[in-house]
């Protein structure tokens, strides 16, 4: 199978984005035709400031590295480095209905925050579109925010192959039961936007504060408490073994046991669950030469692979061979 996500380098990356996201993907490229991608042309439609962005992209490629994408198994690169995906983009906007884009919700959203309507935030999706039928992927791993953009990948496919003939693969999201919305600190989903995450790679000051600050009630210390509605428990469940997880659900049952305490044990899991990541990371940003030629070959590689289906598409649509 060929799968295929990418994520917008728009800022630290978080355990939402980790276990909703990156994790099938790492698990994913030892049997599969992996592609993975940085984001950083959908990154633009909320921020562009040229260095800021570049040193973004750069430290979500070191995050990545870090977490195991491996490069000689996966295709890794950023977005765009590959020009043919713009390309792609436009021949896909031409049998785009209008209000297929007008329903996304990210792009209502958007507006509703009070973000400007301009033409990039309204075309996200088709540039997603692109990013995902370049390449021909069968399945594409994602959190639940992005189903919506998925099903409009699907009908601009299904379109595109029913006025040009098969094209297209028509891919399929993959979203992972359990962790399709991953909790932030104050119980909403977890997203870079709210400032309500934990960092995965955030200094151990930054991390033991997001934790601290998980928004909890106000059961007194010594009452029972109940595991299945506490943000808490939330998120140290969603990296603990089903040893751990249990035996902190006694403890909340028992009574005498305070959110202070399950909050430092949750610290301490985050801790150690990334301990490794966060050595390997360590060394990889004393070498971003190689991490460059990494990126580099992933772009040379992608740009192969996608010639492959604008060949097929500028032969259809008629562009000027
Ligand atoms: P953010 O909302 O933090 O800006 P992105 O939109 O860049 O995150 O998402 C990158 C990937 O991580 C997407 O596949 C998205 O669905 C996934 N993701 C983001 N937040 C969460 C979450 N809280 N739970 C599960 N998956 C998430
Ligand atoms: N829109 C995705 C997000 O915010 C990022 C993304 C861009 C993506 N292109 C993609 C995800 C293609 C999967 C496939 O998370």
């Amino acid at each position: 199978m060929r799968v295929l996500s990418g994520i917008q380098p728009s800022g630290t990356l978080h355990i939402g984005n980790y276990l909703g996201m990156m994790r099938q993907m790492i698990e994913l490229q030892a049997q599969n035709e992996l592609f993975c991608f940085l984001a950083d042309l959908h990154a633009m439609t909320s921020l562009n400031r040229g260095a800021d962005l570049r040193a973004k992209t750069l430290q979500a490629a070191l995050d990545f590295l870090a977490l195991g994408i491996d490069p000689d198994k996966a295709v890794f690169w950023v977005q765009s480095t590959v020009p043919e995906i713009n390309e792609l983009a436009w021949y896909l906007s031409n049998i785009t209905p209008v209000g297929l884009l007008e329903r996304c919700h990210s792009y209502k959203d958007k507006l509703a925050k009070g973000l400007p309507a301009n033409a990039g935030l309204f075309n996200y999706p088709l540039l997603m579109a692109a990013d995902i039928l370049a390449v021909q992927s069968d399945i594409v791993p994602v959190g639940q925010d992005q189903k919506q953009h998925l099903e409009v990948t699907r009908d601009i496919a299904i379109k595109f192959n029913n006025e040009f003939g098969e094209t297209f693969q028509v891919p399929d999201a993959l979203i992972k039961e359990g962790v399709a919305i991953v909790p932030g600190t104050d119980g909403q989903k977890m997203s870079k936007s709210y400032g309500n995450t934990i960092e995965i790679f955030g200094e151990e000051k930054v991390l033991r504060k997001q934790v601290m600050n998980i928004v909890t009630d106000s059961t007194p210390l010594e009452q029972p408490k109940n595991p299945a509605t506490c943000n808490v428990f939330k998120i140290y469940a969603l990296l603990a073994t089903a040893e751990q997880k249990l035996a902190l659900a006694q403890k909340y049952r028992a009574g005498g046991y305070g959110y202070g305490e399950a909050k430092k044990e949750t610290f301490a899991l985050l801790w150690e669950y990334f301990r490794p990541y966060r050595e390997r990371r360590a060394e990889l940003s004393q070498n971003l030469d190689a991490v460059q030629k990494i990126l580099q070959k992933g772009t040379d590689k992608a740009r192969a692979e996608i010639a492959k289906t604008l060949q097929a598409v500028r032969e259809k649509t008629g562009a000027f061979l």
